[in-house]
């Protein structure tokens, strides 16, 4: 998606002038968000951590307060890039919204997560189509801290670089993967199913729907399976997988995926609410409500 913060420029080479896409980072610029803007995020943070009790797991609140996130203001990404350097070494950059891919995943091969810095407006506090603040920071930030799950975002990043020079057709691939782990995963716990993914935690209806309805399917996470299934960008997933801890997906992902996208490469996308043979089922779906066609 082209954002007010990608430039167009042009750069000679040997093939004459060509667009060149710059993405500029950008400084939060904290002292300008209204009154009625810290109340959004104010809002937001209570309703989502009273949601989230039980729900979410452990260390997804348990971090959140070591980086001192409360509903009394907006964070500032300068105080909570002290806690994260110190504990993963990740930073965190402001950015105006979604970035071109590769880009992204420079950023984050380089253990630097873009941030929007803008929140959304209080008639958007249900439905947002795009990640604004209260997604990326209450949502994707609290996990930095974890070291294994850090590590497993800067492999994805490199991944991506890696992919996208020799294998871009594999790029849908792992799309799905970071989809389906770091936006919708659950993750199997002692005291039983949690969320982890921030597209979950940062939305009231999925936050109980993904976890307590009979109408999804839940399977075990399997990363062949997980990058060959289409998904949902307008309803709630019909499908979440369910890791057993990020050392599965660090693990899972170590190998040189070449091979992989090979294969992958040759092989049909599965539908989103489809069940296959040999899925570890923790739930079946009923498929309850589910609107046909529309898997991305
Ligand atoms: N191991 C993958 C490769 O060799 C990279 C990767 C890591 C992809 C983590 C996704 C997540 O290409
Ligand atoms: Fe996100």
């Amino acid at each position: 998606m082209q954002t007010a913060a990608q430039k167009v420029e042009h750069q000679l080479t040997d093939k004459g002038y060509v667009p060149v896409y710059t993405t500029r980072v950008i400084e939060q610029p904290w002292d300008s968000y209204s009154a009625v803007e810290h109340q959004t995020w104010a809002t937001l943070f209570r309703r989502q951590r009273e949601l989230l009790a039980g729900r979410a797991a452990r260390e997804f609140v348990e971090n959140q307060e070591r980086f001192g996130m409360s509903a009394d203001a907006i964070p500032k990404f300068s105080e909570l890039n002290k806690v994260l350097r110190k504990a993963t070494g990740w930073e965190l950059i402001g950015v105006e919204g979604l970035l071109p891919e590769l880009t992204f995943f420079e950023h984050l091969a380089n253990r630097r997560f873009p941030v929007t810095w803008w929140i959304r407006k209080p008639e958007q506090l249900d439905y947002l189509s795009e990640p604004d603040l209260f997604h990326d920071l209450f949502g994707h930030v609290p996990l930095l801290l974890n070291p294994v799950f850090a590590d497993y975002m800067q492999a994805y990043g490199a991944g991506g670089v890696k992919a996208a020079a020799i294998a871009p057709e594999a790029l849908v691939n792992l799309t799905r993967l970071y989809w389906y782990t770091v936006e919708f995963g659950l993750i199997n716990t002692a005291e039983g199913l949690r969320i982890y993914g921030a597209g979950i935690v940062s939305s009231k209806g999925e936050s109980i729907y993904s976890l307590e309805s009979a109408a999804p399917n839940r399977i075990g996470f399997d990363l062949e399976r997980v990058m060959r299934t289409r998904y949902r960008i307008d309803t709630y997933q019909k499908t979440y997988f369910v890791i057993d801890s990020y050392e599965q997906l660090m693990e899972a992902t170590r190998p040189d995926f070449t091979p992989l996208y090979a294969r992958l490469a040759q092989q049909e996308s599965f539908p989103a609410g489809e069940v296959q043979s040999g899925d570890r089922v923790f739930q079946r779906g009923s498929g309850e409500g589910w609107l046909d066609g529309g898997d991305v």
